[in-house]
């Protein structure tokens, strides 16, 4: 990652070591077997994005690395790893957290407007962000249960479709062309959290009910897809609304799922909002996001000592409040 410069930070080099195929097997993510891995894959992924990008160790300025929230034990391998290389070719740390990282994979070759609405859907989080500038944060919404790719990965359960579900929904989903209504959703009024269990429930039920062709599948994958892509455009433009007409950026693993990209772009011109949507290969986890949270971080004065520290929870805090540089 270079920059930031005028126009967002430079992706000089994406390197993603995919453990899909390795969870499936059991249906879901292991997590001793996730940080094995780590362990295995991370010296290669990062000699390998050096030499994608070209660059040599001495071209570096920091060192930008994941601390939370998430598995443990595949967090402190990032951490002890980035150390180790920090001590090393002497280059500063930046701590960075995962939520954060979703945010900035829009910065890359773009700048963000602010303030703004982040919208974050991912597998473990869904939040509304009030971002005043950089490192600036306020949550204004999150969930009461599930996170929509957690909601994702559950229908697609239901359904029987293979891990990782939310993909494989999808493209259920998008395979039918009719109408789907969308399921019964909860609705939360006076507040801009989010619910998913109830929608989740209504799936199980009809799945129970109903003995579905392959034809009533794809309906009822389109009908719960159009549910969760609803629960979260209304949402976010509802506190886009509230917060004074702000651009809307959305992020995180779900932000790539094309039936919510094409529904909030609509719903936000209607509504005569902004909608801002990094590229879709940037929306699920990478590295490429946290190196751009760090650069953010690092050229606003940002940096750890060597006793930086992760943690499995690890609310969104603001780092620069107050900063409007
Ligand atoms: O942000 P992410 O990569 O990891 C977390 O931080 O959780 O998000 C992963 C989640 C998974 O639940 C996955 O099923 C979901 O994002 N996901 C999708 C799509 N691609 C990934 N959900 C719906 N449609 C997609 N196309
Ligand atoms: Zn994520």
């Amino acid at each position: 990652m270079r920059g930031p410069g005028e126009a967002g930070v430079e992706l000089l080099s994406s390197v993603v070591a995919s453990q899909d195929d390795l969870h499936a097997h059991f249906g879901g993510i292991v997590p001793e077997v996730a940080s094995r891995r780590h362990i295995e894959m991370i010296v290669p992924v990062v000699r390998e994005a050096l030499q994608r990008a070209d660059v040599g160790w001495a071209d570096l300025s920091a060192i930008a690395v994941t601390v939370g929230p998430g598995l443990i034990g595949s967090l402190v391998v990032g951490v002890a790893a980035a150390k180790g290389l920090a001590i090393a070719r002497d280059l500063p740390l930046v701590g960075v957290h995962h939520l954060e990282g979703h945010i900035y994979s829009a910065t890359v070759e773009a700048t963000l407007p602010f303030p703004s609405v982040v919208l974050i859907a991912s597998g473990g989080h869904s939040h509304l962000v009030f971002m005043r500038h950089h490192g600036d944060y306020e949550v204004l919404g999150r969930t009461l249960d599930d996170a929509p790719g957690e909601a994702f990965d559950k229908g697609a359960r239901l359904l029987g479709l293979p891990y990782p579900g939310g993909p494989a929904l999808a493209e259920l989903a998008d395979s039918y062309d009719g109408r789907a209504d969308p399921l019964p959703r909860a609705r939360l009024p006076g507040s801009l959290d989010f619910s998913f269990s109830g929608v989740k429930t209504a799936l199980a039920r009809l799945v129970k009910e109903q003995e579905l062709d392959a034809e009533g599948r794809a309906r009822a994958a389109a009908a719960y897809q159009e549910s969760i892509a609803l629960s979260l455009c209304e949402r976010a433009i509802e506190a886009a609304e509230e917060s004074g007409y702000l651009p809307i950026i959305a992020v995180g693993g779900v932000a790539c799922n094309r039936r919510l990209r094409a529904l909030l772009s609509a719903k936000a011109e209607e509504a005569g909002l902004r909608a801002i949507f990094p590229e879709a290969k940037l929306c699920t986890d990478n590295g490429a996001m946290v190196a751009a949270a760090g650069a953010h971080k690092f050229a606003h004065g940002g940096g750890e000592s060597l006793d930086l520290d992760c943690a499995a929870n690890l609310p969104l805090k603001s780092w620069a409040r107050g900063n409007r540089a």
